[in-house]
């Protein structure tokens, strides 16, 4: 299992899981709720509106950029932190009724489920056990993505070409498709496998790695026929936290392909060139040596 994380991570940044050890009827509760919220009238959701990014739970139309983007997303989205439970859980949003107990054991699920697969994926490194174990993973975020039916989709995509900035991250797709991730020139798409979560490697598991896995593209198509409604959990390191090449992973051979940076200047950097993974790695990496 360590070899197939591994393989999937590295070719293509992006894979399935089943037996997972979530509740089925846990996930079943998530979906529900998360419909539940975005189906409430717009009145029962406008307090949570919220244009301000600095708001620890708010509720979005589009990017983060909106007044600044090209094109507009064909996505609504809410956002919180979800660690630690005790202090984030009262900024949440009070209905449905059952939103706060569902999320709470939910996000307890995903946290687990993302330190187990971080543990295996140690291992695949040859890590020690425990490497990204607290700074690395402290942060837990929840983006619920819906996505309503588009009348056109060739004239709107769901979510825009991206990467994941942060080290992880867990998603419950549901069971309508719409998530393609970009392979040697092509999109191809994630078939939706009920129950199953999807993972996907993000910027600094990459970065950690010294590339050996890989950050993966990938966006959301829209369709006209249904709503789509999706649960990421990020998990990030905490701001502070310095990252940089894991040194067991580098050496004379192998030199480190970035420099030790903060976190919270890999976001800066991130969100001010959204959409360009290529843009937003540059400022963190070292020019390869050359020795003749
Ligand atoms: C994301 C993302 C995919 C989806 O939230 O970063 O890529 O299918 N979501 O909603
Ligand atoms: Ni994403």
């Amino acid at each position: 299992m360590v070899e197939q994380i591994l393989k999937a991570s590295e070719e293509f940044g992006f894979f399935q899981v089943i037996n997972h050890g979530i509740p089925e009827n846990l996930m079943n509760q998530g979906m529900d709720v998360f419909k539940e919220f975005f189906e409430m009238p717009t009145e029962e959701k406008a307090m949570l509106y919220s244009e301000d990014p600095k708001k620890t739970c708010r509720l979005s139309t589009s990017s983060a950029n909106y007044d600044w983007e090209k094109n507009h997303l064909w996505r609504d989205n809410l956002r919180h932190p979800c660690h630690p439970l005790e202090e984030c859980i009262k900024d949440w949003p009070e209905k449905p009724i059952k939103y706060r107990e569902v999320v709470a054991t939910f996000s307890v699920e995903a946290k687990k489920l993302a330190s187990r697969i971080l543990e295996f994926i140690s291992e695949g490194l040859g890590l020690e056990s425990g490497y990204f174990r607290d700074k690395l993973s402290e942060e837990l975020s929840l983006v619920v993505n819906y996505y309503p039916p588009c009348p056109d989709p060739s004239l709107a995509l769901g979510f825009s070409k991206h990467c994941d900035p942060n080290l992880i991250t867990i998603l419950h797709q549901g069971d309508i498709y719409g998530l393609q991730v970009f392979k040697d020139g092509e999109w191809i798409g994630v078939e939706p496998l009920h129950n199953a979560i999807v993972v996907n490697i993000g910027n600094q598991l990459q970065i950690i790695s010294n590339n050996k896995l890989k950050s993966a593209e990938h966006r959301v198509v829209t369709n006209s026929k249904v709503s789509r409604t999706t649960a990421a959990f990020f998990i990030s390191p905490s701001d502070d936290t310095i990252i940089e090449p894991a040194k067991p992973l580098t050496d004379a051979c192998n030199s480190p392909l970035y420099r030790p940076f903060e976190y919270k200047e890999f976001l800066r950097t991130f969100f001010s060139n959204m959409g360009n993974n290529d843009l937003a790695l540059e400022p963190f990496k070292l020019q390869a040596k050359l020795s003749i």
